[in-house]
């Protein structure tokens, strides 16, 4: 059966070769969907033939009181139909249900034919419309109730409660978009245990019970900004441009940011734009405080950053240092001060050395010979005393 479905575009391939006509075939034919309401389903069909088939799609709803299909064209229902097609003599289609109501409910249906004579509305074509079919079923999207309990400062217990009593194969908890835990309970409770509050547990979790389809639902964590300087010291030197950084990764983003000097006279908020040296640029978690053209004077002090959204606001202090001109060049200075000493100590000391050599060699040479001689004498001493 599954090797039968692999060859059968290869033997359609093969029927239809390149020249010879042949009649449109479907490859694969749509399958039927379980779809919640305000979500979205998708049907897919895919035929093959020469000339180059062509794929329509019908609808005949439920609820209808006549029996007959109506086509459905892209953008049809409000924009809610989309239709995505290839025309190739490997022909696909997709058909997008977006924002399902109950009234979608019904049979859809595939039609392909590469009948030269297929649209004309008064020759009867010689191939008729070869037709597959699929039902799609809206239901309502059952009630999830959700809890989210503090255990202690730093845990907290969600809990989803899936209201309808439909067949639960399983359970997922996911969190951007990584998968926390899985298990195949079939409970229609699921919990999990959060850690690391207030920070990094924060977040937006997800819920997701394994059923036809599959229903879900968001369990925000919820936290006061979690504000962090990036560095509690920042260094700049005079006339060039500081920087100051805060952040705060948790949930939800910060949004509203501030800056404050704080300097012996008082506390002083930075109004952006207040000064053009002052440029300030925010996003949910993360400010940054750019101070052009630093002054000693004025800019050395602390910077506090404050952070606030629903849930309330935290602040972090940083400390910007800034150094004079004269204080970078320092090093510089020092190592061009020791090159001078030493360059001088060398060449004064080569300067003496050079006269100085020809005297010790001489001294050497004569106070040898002195040496040998007094050493002569002495041996005559000792030899005229012995
Ligand atoms: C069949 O019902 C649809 C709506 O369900 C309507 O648009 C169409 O006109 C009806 N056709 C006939 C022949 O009654
Ligand atoms: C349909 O196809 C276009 C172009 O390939 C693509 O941009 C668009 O996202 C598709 N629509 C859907 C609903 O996938
Ligand atoms: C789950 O919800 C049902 C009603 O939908 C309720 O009877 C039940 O007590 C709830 N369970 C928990 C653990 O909250
Ligand atoms: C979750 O926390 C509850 C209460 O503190 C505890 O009873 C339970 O064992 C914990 N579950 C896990 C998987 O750690
Ligand atoms: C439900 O989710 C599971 C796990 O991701 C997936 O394997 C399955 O195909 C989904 N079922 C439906 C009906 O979407
Ligand atoms: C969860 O947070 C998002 C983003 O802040 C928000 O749009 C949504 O309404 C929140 N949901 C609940 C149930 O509070
Ligand atoms: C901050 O948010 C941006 C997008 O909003 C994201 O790309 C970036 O990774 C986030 N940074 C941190 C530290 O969370
Ligand atoms: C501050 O002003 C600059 C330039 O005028 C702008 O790009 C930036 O978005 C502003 N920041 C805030 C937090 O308003
Ligand atoms: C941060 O700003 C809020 C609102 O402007 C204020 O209430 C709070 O005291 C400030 N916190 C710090 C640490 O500056």
């Amino acid at each position: 059966m599954g090797l039968g479905l692999l060859l059968l575009p290869a033997v359609l391939a093969l029927l239809c070769g390149r020249e010879a006509e042949c009649t449109a075939g479907f490859i694969k034919s749509p399958l039927s969907e379980v779809g919640l309401t305000g979500e979205a389903v998708e049907l897919h069909c895919e035929a093959i033939g020469r000339p180059i088939p062509e794929i329509q799609w019908w609808f005949e709803a439920d609820y209808s009181n006549n029996e007959s299909f109506s086509q459905l064209w892209d953008g049809a229902r409000e924009e809610r139909v989309q239709i995505n097609a290839t025309y190739v003599f490997h022909a696909t289609s997709s058909l997008y249900l977006t924002s399902l109501i109950p009234e979608d409910s019904g049979t859809y249906e595939c039609r392909a034919s590469n009948d030269p004579d297929r649209n004309h509305l008064t020759k009867i074509p010689r191939i008729k419309w070869i037709r597959s079919q699929a039902n799609v079923m809206v239901i309502d999207h059952p009630d999830i109730m959700t809890n989210a309990v503090y255990m202690t400062e730093n845990t907290m217990i969600l809990t989803c409660n899936l209201s309808a009593n439909s067949f639960v194969s399983g359970h997922r908890w996911l969190k951007g978009g990584k998968v926390l835990k899985e298990d195949k309970d079939t409970s229609n409770i699921m919990t999990y245990n959060v850690s690391g509050l207030p920070e990094e547990g924060s977040g937006q979790y997800i819920c997701e019970f394994l059923t036809t389809p599959n229903v879900s639902k968001v369990v925000n964590v919820s936290v006061s900004p979690q504000v962090h300087h990036y560095k509690a010291t920042e260094h700049g030197n005079e006339g060039d441009t500081g920087v100051l950084t805060c952040k705060s990764s948790s949930f939800p983003p910060v949004t509203d940011w501030s800056w404050y000097i704080v300097s012996p006279n008082g506390v002083e908020a930075i109004g952006n734009g207040s000064s053009d040296r002052y440029v300030i640029k925010s996003s949910g978690n993360q400010t940054v405080l750019r101070i052009h053209n630093l002054d000693i004077e004025n800019d050395q002090h602390d910077y506090t950053c404050n952070g606030t959204n629903e849930l309330g606001a935290k602040g972090d202090v940083v400390h910007l240092h800034v150094r004079s001109r004269l204080a970078a060049l320092w090093p510089f200075l020092g190592i061009v001060g020791e090159v001078v000493v030493l360059v001088t100590i060398i060449f004064i000391y080569e300067k003496r050395r050079k006269p100085d050599e020809v005297c010790e060699d001489e001294d050497s040479a004569t106070g040898a010979l002195k040496s040998n001689s007094g050493a002569n004498h002495d041996t005559l001493r000792q030899r005229n005393s012995n």
